[in-house]
């Protein structure tokens, strides 16, 4: 029976062990899914939770919740979490969760990006529907992709495509990255995903560069120029563990797409992978992103996870018209 869930109460001054416990749980699905964690971070989480130094809120017993939702402020954007563990009702909590950050976001802030853990995919599927009622509120399906680093690929190493030379990203100007890198989301469904300014764009970047998501590899990631000294595409890679990479981010500049530019660096970046001694990689995808997805399906990534976004975008302050004369 899923009776009535109670209402998600604040996180602060729930008692520190019982927030341990869920966020472990909360870990470990992360982990699960290839999230790159500091060390000390369920410590910190509980106790930013427990202190209100993180806005959260919690479902189920208070000396044992089974849910948690909290979200970090960036200037106009947040990002928050969802998780539930497996509790009568793991929907309709979730829903009610998404729902408290949602309608606790300060005004100033006019995007939130809520990802999930501990739902299945049905339980995610009616969630999605459910928050889709609500004004403002989008949702983005996601796969995880996987594909072992064997070299099932020709024996000899594909030379780079005509009329491009391959680079270390390590001889590309942080900004040049970043520029690329904002130039070739817009107009596809991840713009905005990740960043919403070139400035944000080229932090991650540098989370990305400087390790802060995994360890970087930077000897299965490199950049393609062209014989003009144009900047091409580039492919970033990290590690997800031992025996397990993880492609972050793959970008080729808009004009020279369809030139086989990304399946080189995915094909060049897995022998290197294998030669570095890994089994397999992984990446994420979005499900409307169809050029990238006939990409990596092309060249043998399957799903081995999925998971939603779920967006909620408040209508931006009108914008003033000109006045005549003025
Ligand atoms: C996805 C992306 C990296 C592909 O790069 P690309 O250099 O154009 O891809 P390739 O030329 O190597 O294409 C290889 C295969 O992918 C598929 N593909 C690539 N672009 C495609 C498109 N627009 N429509 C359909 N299929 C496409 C095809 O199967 C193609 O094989 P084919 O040339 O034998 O038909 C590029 O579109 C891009 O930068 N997109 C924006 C950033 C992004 O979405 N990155 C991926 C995030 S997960």
């Amino acid at each position: 029976m899923s009776g009535p869930t109670d209402p998600p109460r604040p996180a602060r001054g729930v008692p520190v062990p019982a927030l341990l416990e869920l966020i472990q749980h909360l870990r470990r699905a992360l982990l699960a899914r290839g999230e790159f964690l500091g060390p000390s971070w369920v410590e910190e989480a509980a106790r930013d939770l427990h202190d209100a130094r993180i806005p959260g809120w919690v479902t189920g017993p208070v000396t044992a919740p089974t849910g948690v939702a909290f979200y970090s402020l960036r200037p106009h954007r947040a990002y928050g979490h969802v998780h539930v563990d497996p509790s009568p009702s793991p929907a309709a909590d979730a829903e009610a969760l998404a729902l408290a950050l949602i309608d606790s976001l300060p005004p100033p802030i006019l995007r939130l990006d809520i990802g999930t853990t501990g739902l299945g995919p049905e339980e995610d599927s009616v969630v999605t529907g459910r928050l889709a009622a609500r004004p403002g509120v989008s949702s983005l399906h996601r796969f995880a992709l996987e594909r072992a680093v064997r070299p099932a690929d020709p024996a000899a190493a594909t030379p780079a495509p005509r009329g491009f030379a391959l680079h270390a990203i390590g001889e590309i100007p942080m900004e040049s990255l970043a520029q690329l890198d904002w130039l070739a989301f817009r107009g596809t469904p991840d713009e905005s995903l990740v960043a919403d300014s070139l400035e944000e764009d080229r932090r991650i970047l540098e989370e990305i560069v400087g390790g802060e998501l995994g360890r970087f590899i930077e000897e299965a990631s490199a950049a393609l120029v062209d014989d003009e000294g144009r900047f091409a595409a580039f492919l970033l890679t990290a590690e997800q563990s031992a025996r397990r990479a993880v492609f972050l981010d793959l970008v080729v500049h808009p004009a020279m797409r369809g030139r086989g530019l990304g399946r080189f660096l995915l094909t060049w970046s897995m022998r290197a992978l294998f030669a570095l001694g890994y089994d397999d990689v992984r990446l994420w995808v979005t499900a409307a992103n169809a050029p990238a997805r006939r990409l990596y399906d092309a060249i043998g990534f399957r799903p081995v996870l999925e998971a939603s976004i779920y967006r909620f975008e408040r209508p931006g302050p009108p914008t003033p018209h000109p006045q005549p004369g003025a």
